[in-house]
């Protein structure tokens, strides 16, 4: 459950409140709720900024008590920053760290007077989104695999409610889409593989379009695969116990007969690299490596939420890659459904493999106006970006224009790069019509060139998120990323916005 969001009216019209979130920049420069709350508690923001105790700096938090006919009981004052400068992500983080400040005290509600606050180049229904986005990223937690807790003690944020004037109403109305997809993605992330299988994520699909009219879901299993001549997809599945699924998720939200766009995400439920076996230091992280399969899915439940009229497909191929017996091996070489033969020289490689068949079905099948995949692909996006990019890959500029104009307009941004045909010689084989890694350099890119053979003469990108889908270390959890990059540029094509 996300957390339930509402517009408010501004101090001190705001009704009494459990806690006031009000913000002020460096210098002493109050926002104009931190003044109206200040005089409304009898001065003590300002004497608290006087006395240092509230220094205005970028995101810290400050709580206080206020007095008894004060507005709120409590008030959180998040620091700014320096008020020349003030920009879009520093907006983000404030509104995340206000958050994880809340959320750490006994309060099941909050008011948040940060969106009156100037953003250049965003209006009031983005500031109202991005604040009620923040909140609900950081009130997420991941409970499904531990002991269940006696009846909770202490209350948890559960409604916040952002003050904005009327138009700021659309934007709660996005955000309550995109948090619910996000969460979808993020819960399907964290979930251990065990539990979070091929069965488990065509399950929730399932699930999801029983409850939905204008949604169908079909899975196809092993043998409709074999039938069909899934051989690259098919050979990655080989060595697993847990058989594969390919999920077929149709929306019909536009006009009947339109093309639909298509959304394809690498579900490898775990990844060991199989045969090509991983190290085994952090292996554990590879449960995250149908984050894809997740963002597509989160992606496909906010259009739903928000009645985006578009027609939508989102195909999940959902494979386990794992070492045994009967497992595809480096030298094999596969008949991909499009006919192509692939030469397996890394069968830790594995995501291009399950994702050519699902482009070449999703292609063939639908005739989609766009196809979008996002895959937790390569490493070296890791290292080519970082953690904080997506990487961008299209042969259409324009469609990658889009996408990265969507990054920006939600902050889940990406970043491009090339896929120049120069790269694909890296990818020659002797023994198959592709091989199905390159050479050293530019991994990245490879991947995506590998991927570009199999999607020729469609309108397609590539999301490399193997950087941006989860948080590093021990307590890293899924982000969600990129659902709000995903559902920005649906509501963008929808001319919703
Ligand atoms: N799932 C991995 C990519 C990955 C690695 C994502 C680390 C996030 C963090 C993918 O299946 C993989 O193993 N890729 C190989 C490709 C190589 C064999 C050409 C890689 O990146 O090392
Ligand atoms: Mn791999
Ligand atoms: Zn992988």
């Amino acid at each position: 459950m996300t957390l339930q969001f509402s517009l408010g009216s501004s101090l001190p019209d705001s009704g009494p409140t459990p806690c006031a979130v009000v913000g002020v920049f460096e210098h002493g420069v109050l926002t104009s709720a931190a003044a109206r709350l200040d005089v409304a508690c009898g001065g003590v923001v300002k004497r608290m900024v006087e006395s240092g105790d509230i220094t205005g700096k970028a995101g810290t938090a400050v709580i206080l008590f206020a007095p008894v006919d004060a507005p709120a009981e409590r008030v959180v004052v998040v620091g700014l920053g320096a008020q020349k400068g003030f920009d879009a992500q520093r907006y983000q983080k404030v509104c995340l760290e206000a958050a994880r400040a809340v959320g750490r005290l006994p309060v099941e509600s909050a008011v948040v007077h940060l969106a009156e606050i100037d953003v250049p180049g965003r209006d009031i229904a983005w500031r109202t989104r991005t604040a009620a986005l923040a909140f609900d990223h950081a009130a997420y937690r991941y409970t499904a695999t531990f002991k269940p807790k006696d009846a909770k003690k202490t209350p948890e944020l559960s409604a916040v409610t952002i003050t904005a004037e009327a138009a700021g109403e659309r934007g709660l109305v996005e955000a309550a889409a995109i948090a619910t997809g996000t969460r979808l993605a993020r819960e399907l992330g964290n979930l251990p593989p065990n539990i979070c299988n091929p069965a488990y994520l065509a399950d929730q699909a399932r699930e999801f379009a029983d409850r939905r009219v204008n949604v169908e879901c079909e899975v196809l299993e092993r043998e409709e695969m074999e039938k069909l001549g899934f051989g690259s997809l098919l050979a990655v599945a080989r060595g697993s116990a847990n058989a594969p699924k390919l999920i077929v998720l149709q929306y019909r939200g536009g006009a009947e007969g339109e093309k639909p766009y298509a959304f394809v995400g690498k579900g490898i439920t775990f990844d060991t690299g199989g045969i090509s076996l991983k190290p085994g230091a952090g292996m554990e992280e590879m449960k995250f490596d149908m984050c894809g399969a997740a963002g597509v899915l989160g992606a496909f439940v906010a259009t739903v939420e928000l009645d985006l009229p578009v027609n939508l497909v989102c195909v999940v191929p959902a494979v386990e890659n794992m070492p045994d017996g009967s497992a595809y091996r480096p030298g094999d070489v596969l008949t991909s459904l499009s006919g192509l033969t692939i030469e397996v020289l890394n069968t830790d490689a594995e995501g291009r493999l399950i994702l050519c068949d699902a482009l070449t079905y999703t292609g063939d099948r639908f005739d989609p106006a766009v196809i979008i995949d996002a895959a937790t692909l390569t490493g070296a996006c890791v290292v080519a970006l970082g953690k904080h990019a997506t990487g961008v890959m299209s042969k259409h500029d324009d469609l990658a224009a889009e996408i990265i104009a969507a990054g920006e307009a939600s902050l889940d941004r990406g970043w491009r790069l090339p896929l120049w045909d120069e790269y694909q010689s890296g990818l020659e084989s002797g023994f198959a019509d592709v091989a199905n890694i390159g050479g050293k350099f530019g991994g990245a890119i490879t991947a995506g060139c590998f991927l570009a053979r199999f999607t020729e003469g469609r309108r397609w990108a590539h999301l490399d998120i193997a950087g941006t889908a989860w948080d590093e270390g021990r307590k890293g959890l899924a982000t969600g990323r990129p659902v709000p990059m995903l559902v920005q540029w649906l509501i963008h094509r929808a001319g919703q916005a």
